[in-house]
């Protein structure tokens, strides 16, 4: 038996969680996780909310409440929904927690003893009437690469590129809107380089071949790059304090303190007695981190590959307690609908939204998600291959198949499993493509080929379906009935054996499965043979999965594309602040008169308004452009009351492909300018003119 820590990535509680977390680094742990646990190995899934860093003070700030207050309502959001989907954490923890500030703390004054850190003052962005050193997302300034006037001290979100305070023209205070001047800051920084040349590029070098190609690759440009000494305090008044004299207003860098929330996490799993999974001779936390027979391994998503490959173990090593992580099995980026999950531009399937709007529905997310990890490269989520997935594979081969076997047997054997014959060629085929099965999975998912594993369980389904379609049991049962029995008992096991399989995947479908078939849950290591027993009845058939209709799936475009319309109105609220005075946006990238000539503008009279039921944002309007009337949808509802608009000239963009919203197709688009508090007015002529008329 061996020992496993596993962990995912903390989430930033600064919003709930989306299928792009959930593919990157909490669905894969979840299968790896309980694929291990299958096979009886000791294991232990930490996580917990990741509750510092600026992103957090920056939303509570724009909520208008305490950093404390805006973790509290979403770490309790996050943790449900992490519940409600079967992510099976055997302890969940926040950095909040004291326990952790003290094993944090406790941790920076062991590095701090041994010398570990060199310090170093340098002069950074200070708000004088906010009397607070400016962290690089509290600075905006003009980029020097696009000319965007809203860059962040530490990215172009116009451009993309990343910047550092000093880069930016002309930069202000997001606190008070006005120019910061530098001051002198004393902080403390991890000497990379040194480490470098010490230990850590001989130890990354090592897990060439071993590390996925993607997570070995992002380290080695890191490494070719030269790494530099990284500061592990900053200025600012949330998260841990920095443990030494005279550091008021200083706390530990958030991704210093927040892998160490690892070591937290397991700690107050022990503390808090929760023993469900731990096996008799493991004493407590130690077992799993200072063990070197222990295995360390860290789920997460391509952007936090440096933090976990380079940092994190840097830190670990430095401390001189703990083992080092043995792999990390980073995902890329998973895209919806061809586009990157914005959280700031709610361009994402929320995690709680999608377990309301499909109860009892995790199995089906799951399976899609794990079909689409973007393991090797991006990968795209789409609402129409979620659909197909659901009813061609998991209703149509695996529900299918367990479904005719069950009723099958309920018909020709009354519910009970049949005695079977000796097998022949074709019966041996099949019950080959069992331990076939089993081998395929088990090996996929210990090189984190998640995908693959999961393409062997319907493999084995498949295999089922096909060997029912050649034996025709419905047609022995009239001529030979031993063979009938041999058959089913035959599907019976491979559907006993599917319910063991799936298990990582769809836990809950096992579970219900498991129930149908009558049985506990099999033993992964066990099974190696024959597992039912003539004579053992069955319970009652259920479908294991139902087929999605095309207007549920419509539902959920159409939110989708209602964010994409608030958009174009300015009017989803970005995750950082705006500042309180008119900020105008940049300049839009040059274009020509024909791009220009070739769209449509004209004069036209709003004549019927109404709100878009079920929406919040959409009027439904008829407009009258004198030489027809059309129908147009707009973004528009929490700007107007629609009977106050009637009769108002605007100007749209008539040659628009037309498109459906909500069910209602839309010719068209209105213009609308947008003031600095996101309220929309219309633009129209000076004075009343004709429907109809051109726009130049
Ligand atoms: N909160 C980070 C993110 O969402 C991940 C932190 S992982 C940890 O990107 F190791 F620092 F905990
Ligand atoms: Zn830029």
């Amino acid at each position: 038996m061996s020992r496993y820590l596993i962990t995912s990535a903390l989430p930033y509680v600064n919003g709930p969680v989306h299928i792009g977390h959930l593919a990157g680094a909490y669905l894969p742990a979840d299968i790896f996780v309980r694929y291990l646990r299958a096979k009886g190995e000791d294991v232990l899934f930490i996580c917990g909310s990741d509750e510092h860093g600026v992103p957090i003070t920056l939303r509570a700030r724009k909520e208008g409440i305490t950093p404390q207050q805006l973790v509290d309502k979403y770490h309790g959001i996050v943790k449900k929904s992490f519940e409600d989907f079967g992510i099976s954490f055997d302890f969940y923890h926040r950095t909040s927690d004291p326990l952790h500030h003290k094993t944090a703390s406790d941790f920076f004054t062991t590095l701090y003893d041994k010398k570990v850190f060199v310090e170093e003052v340098s002069e950074q962005y200070f708000d004088e009437e906010a009397n607070m050193f400016l962290a690089d997302r509290y600075i905006t300034g003009t980029c020097p690469n696009c000319g965007n006037p809203n860059a962040y001290g530490d990215q172009c979100e116009k451009c993309g590129k990343s910047l550092s305070p000093a880069d930016l023209i002309n930069p202000h205070s997001q606190l008070s809107g006005k120019p910061p001047i530098k001051k002198k800051t004393k902080h403390w920084y991890l000497p990379l380089d040194k480490m470098q040349q010490e230990w850590l590029e001989a130890w990354i070098r090592s897990k060439e071949g071993e590390w996925k190609s993607n997570v070995f690759g992002q380290c080695k440009s890191w490494l070719d790059q030269g790494l530099q000494p990284r500061a592990v305090t900053r200025d600012l008044d949330w998260g841990v304090k920095v443990p030494l004299p005279d550091t008021e207003g200083k706390v530990l860098y958030v991704w210093f303190d927040a892998p160490i929330g690892y070591i937290s996490s397991t700690k107050a799993y022990f503390e808090n007695g929760q023993t469900s999974n731990i096996k008799p001779q493991t004493i407590g936390w130690k077992d799993y981190w200072c063990n070197k027979d222990s295995k360390l391994i860290h789920f997460i998503g391509k952007d936090n590959i440096v933090f976990h490959c380079i940092i994190f173990p840097a830190m670990l090593k430095a401390h001189g307690d703990f083992i080092l992580p043995e792999n990390v099995p980073a995902n890329e980026f998973l895209n919806l609908e061809g586009e990157k999950i914005s959280t700031s531009r709610n361009w994402a399937v929320w995690l709680n939204e999608y377990l309301e709007d499909f109860p009892g529905k995790q199995d089906v997310l799951r399976y899609v998600l794990c079909s689409t990890f973007p393991e090797n490269k991006d990968n795209d989520f789409t609402w129409k291959d979620f659909q197909t997935r659901n009813n061609s594979e998991l209703v149509a081969i695996l529900g299918n198949f367990v479904n005719r076997t069950l009723v099958l047997t309920q018909n020709y054997f009354g519910g009970k499993v049949p005695q079977h014959g000796k097998p022949n060629e074709r019966d041996q085929e099949c019950i080959a493509a069992i331990q076939q099965a089993k081998k395929l999975i088990s090996e996929n998912i210990e090189k984190y080929k998640f995908r693959e594993a999961q393409q062997a369980l319907m493999d084995l389904a498949r295999a089922g379906n096909k060997y029912l379609a050649e034996t025709e049991p419905w047609k022995t049962i009239k001529t030979d009935e031993a063979q009938t029995a041999t058959i089913l008992y035959i599907a019976l096991e491979v559907t006993t054996y599917l319910a063991l399989l799936m298990e990582p995947f769809l836990p809950n479908t096992a579970s219900k499965l498991n129930r149908m078939l009558n049985l506990e849950k099999t033993d992964w290591k066990n099974a190696t043979g024959q597992i039912l027993k003539a004579g053992h009845v069955l319970g009652a058939a259920e479908l294991l999965f139902e087929k999605i209709e095309d207007e549920i799936i419509e539902k959920q475009i159409a939110k989708l594309n209602a964010t994409k319309i608030n958009q174009q109105a300015g009017m989803v609220s970005a995750d950082e602040p705006k500042a309180s005075d008119f900020i105008p946006t940049a300049i839009g990238k040059e274009t020509t008169f024909d791009e220009f000539g070739k769209m449509d503008l004209r004069i036209a009279t709003i004549l019927e308004a109404e709100r878009v039921p079920k929406t919040d944002k959409l009027l439904k309007l008829k407009i009258d452009l004198g030489f027809e009337q059309r129908t147009i949808v707009s973004g528009i509802a929490h700007c107007f009351e629609p009977e106050k608009i009637i009769g108002q000239q605007v100007t749209i963009i008539a040659n628009l492909a037309p498109r459906k919203i909500k069910g209602i197709e839309s010719k068209g688009m209105i213009l609308m300018a947008e003031d600095a508090d996101g309220k929309l007015k219309f633009v129209m002529p000076s004075e009343k003119i004709n429907n109809g008329s051109t726009v130049k």
